[in-house]
């Protein structure tokens, strides 16, 4: 079989495509799941305990994004993925401080029903300087549709300290967000890096879609 070779105007279409289609399937899930009249803390916690997972995984993959390919980066691209690291941290910190203080654990290791996001992301790493990039930057864009839906409901079911740790994400994410576009525009530049970066996209798509599924599972109507 030939590989697929794309131009940039074709990768970057599909690429933003994939962007679009899921920050729309994010902001549909999460609305469904927070507007919910009879939405318990108990289940946003468990919700939440799945979703910081991904805060903490980040700061490993950042660490093996800055170590293996460094060099390949200019000096300021890699000052901003240590940002995008220590703020990784910062978010596991504050949320799992609110999930303490309700009762909860702070997750150590990956959910059960997140491996295959989990998984794609270590083999991205392998592939080259951007492939990972381009699978987080997917990840992290689709978010940010969800968090002004996250932070009103969590106000609205008396969760004022997850509204808070959720205004300093949303903050953040922005610019995660526009710092992977940048580096998936400056560093995806031949055919292999955009074979790569969207065999990675697409992959990351169906694993978001699953995950929105999970985290958003809204329970069945009982007549
Ligand atoms: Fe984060
Ligand atoms: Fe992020």
């Amino acid at each position: 079989m030939t590989k697929e070779v794309l131009t940039q105007e074709e990768f970057l279409a599909e690429f933003n495509g994939i962007k679009e289609e899921l920050k729309a399937y994010a902001e549909k899930k999460a609305y469904d799941f927070w507007t919910r009249e009879d939405l318990t803390q108990s289940e946003v916690f468990t919700a939440i305990e799945q979703r910081v997972w991904l805060e903490i995984a980040y700061v490993f993959f950042l660490g093996k994004q800055i170590n293996d390919y460094w060099k390949e980066f200019d000096r300021p691209t890699v000052t901003s993925l240590c940002k995008h690291m220590w703020e990784e941290a910062h978010h596991y910190e504050i949320i799992c401080r609110v999930l303490e203080k309700h009762g909860y654990t702070a997750p150590t290791t990956p959910p059960e029903a997140h491996m295959g996001w989990e998984n794609l992301h270590w083999e991205a790493l392998q592939k080259d300087r951007a492939c990972a990039v381009a699978v987080w930057n997917c990840s992290e864009t689709s978010t940010t549709t969800t968090h002004d839906i996250v932070i009103e409901n969590c106000r609205r079911i008396g969760l004022d300290d997850l509204a808070r740790c959720y205004e300093q994400v949303k903050k953040d994410e922005e610019f995660h967000a526009r710092l992977g576009d940048m580096i998936v525009r400056k560093y995806v530049v031949t055919d292999e890096h955009r074979a790569n970066a969207i065999w990675g996209a697409r992959r990351l798509r169906e694993e978001m879609l699953h995950y929105y599924d999970t985290i958003y599972a809204v329970p069945e109507q009982t007549v």
